[in-house]
């Protein structure tokens, strides 16, 4: 079982993913799932993921073919062998990402990107949660933590509308796979809401 949680910078996407695998472990025991991220979450990830988030990269198709190069790895030594074990997989950002950052945002061909992602068989989610957020809360929640932090987040406030307009078209366009979660709200309320429909999803 592949979930995935998408959404765009201060969007609350970490708590919830750490929420939900909490609400999983308590129900099915500490085996049964892992909570696992992109860019950089398998063994010597962390290196592409500062290369990624501190890196001084200028041509735009780095970017695309490092996130790339990340999920590649990613999908072979972390997310197939915990599916193959029977582990849910909870997993923060994946393809959506990459479709709503580096087309939404960046204004990169989306056929291209799209092309080298069906290229790579990646796995699909069975369910992406989308927490969603106005660009101007989310923008102001990272300023108030002290952001922006990395490359990505200085990119600025109409970047960010950008990305989350990239999120908007691919929810529409695939209703069945990705659950649109308001973001605005108590934190505890969002995770029961995710867990309830998990749980609906999964074990009904
Ligand atoms: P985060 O770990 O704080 O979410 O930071 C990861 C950043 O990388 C975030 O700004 C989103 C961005 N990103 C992309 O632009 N494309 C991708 O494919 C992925 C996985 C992340």
């Amino acid at each position: 079982m592949f979930i995935t949680l998408e959404g765009i910078d201060g969007s609350g996407k970490s708590t919830q993913a750490e929420l939900l695998t909490e609400n999983i472990r308590s129900a099915r025991g500490e085996e049964g799932v892992i909570w696992t991220k992109e860019p950089g979450g398998w063994p010597g990830g962390d290196s592409l993921r500062k290369v990624l988030l501190e890196g001084s990269l200028h041509h735009p198709l780095t970017e695309v073919f490092l996130f790339l190069a990340d999920r590649c790895e990613h999908v072979e030594q972390v997310i197939l062998p915990a599916l193959a074990a029977g582990k849910i997989v909870v997993c923060e950002r994946y393809s959506d990402s990459t479709v709503a950052y580096q087309w939404g945002g960046r204004g990169i061909e989306r056929g291209k990107i799209e092309g080298l992602l069906s290229w790579a068989s990646f796995p699909s989610p069975d369910i992406t949660f989308w927490i969603d957020l106005p660009a101007e809360k989310a923008y102001d929640r990272m300023v108030s933590r002290g952001s922006p932090r990395d490359r990505l987040e200085s990119e600025g406030l109409s970047f960010l509308s950008r990305v989350r307009q990239g999120f908007c078209t691919l929810a529409e366009e695939n209703p069945d796979r990705i659950v649109p979660v308001d973001g605005d709200g108590r934190a505890d309320l969002i995770a029961s809401e995710i867990y309830r429909k998990v749980e609906e999803y999964f074990f009904p």
